[in-house]
């Protein structure tokens, strides 16, 4: 029987591309995020795919989700947990409105949509399945100006973990994918030139998203008894690695 898979911001981006490689690796894949129409355009008519319209911060609009998916196909085989927003701001000038609605959606939506996965894993037969976060390399070192982003992302490492250690009661594995400057819209201001750690602007390098959908296609392909727990992949030439 096809796996089914569920794959947040499925609309654009990284999820975008991760969703369209599970299709065409035979996965039944529920498309999550908040504009319908991008999903419909990720799903491109495929017959395998659920566009499921989700705010991944709302209870309710994620416990909807994950309805849908056991009522349709009566398992959950993988979640990529990757919706994510971005908000600039350093510690003294970020609003609490933009604070709150990054914890919103980076850390409480994921830990949602694991919530929910986990049940479904839980209670099927055959028993339990795989959850991929999202994280980034800013959930090992920050970027100027971005405190709640990069709090948020370090937040991920901890949800892995204790998702990863509370799993193994129900034969669910978790791991994280942490990338660095995947071409995506969140990207595209890399090129123009972006705040360095001291004080520079510089264009950075980005590379193509696709070999982020060939990394979680593996991480997903592999046994519930071998687990990817931690995956950094970046472009190779960006000022991540390095010091002074
Ligand atoms: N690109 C990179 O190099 C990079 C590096 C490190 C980490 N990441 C992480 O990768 C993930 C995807 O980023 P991306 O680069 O692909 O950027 P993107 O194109 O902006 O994708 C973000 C996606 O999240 C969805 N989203 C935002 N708020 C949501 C909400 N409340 N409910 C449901 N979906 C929501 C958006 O769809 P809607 O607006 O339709 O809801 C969108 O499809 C993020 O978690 C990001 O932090 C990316």
């Amino acid at each position: 029987m096809a796996k089914t898979a569920v794959v947040t911001g499925a609309g654009s981006g990284i999820g975008r591309a991760v969703a369209q490689a599970l299709l065409r690796d035979g996965y039944r894949v529920a498309l999550a995020g908040r504009r319908a129409d991008a999903l419909e355009e990720t799903a491109d008519g495929s017959p395998d795919a659920l566009v499921g319209p989700t705010d991944v911060s709302d209870e309710d609009s994620v416990a909807a989700l994950f309805g849908t998916v056991r009522e349709r196909w009566g398992r959950l085989d993988l979640l990529v947990n990757n919706a994510g927003i971005s908000a600039g701001g350093t510690v003294a000038d970020l609003s609490v409105e933009d604070w709150k609605r990054t914890v919103d959606v980076n850390l409480t939506g994921m830990f949602l949509c694991a919530r929910e996965a986990v049940r479904l894993m839980r209670d099927q037969e055959p028993r339990g399945g795989r959850i991929v976060n999202n994280g980034s390399i800013s959930a090992h070192a920050p970027r100027p100006a971005s405190v709640a982003y990069t709090a948020t992302k370090h937040a991920v490492t901890g949800l892995t973990r204790s998702i990863s250690l509370d799993g193994r009661a129900w034969n669910v594995a978790c791991g994280q994918i942490d990338i660095g400057n995947a071409a995506t819209e969140m990207t595209e201001r890399m090129a123009a030139g972006i705040p360095q750690a001291d004080g520079r602007i510089l264009a950075e390098p980005t590379f193509d998203v696709r070999h982020v959908a060939d990394a979680v296609l593996y991480m997903a392909g592999l046994p519930l008894d071998a687990n990817v727990q931690f995956l950094t992949i970046t472009a190779t030439t960006m000022p991540f690695i390095g010091r002074g």
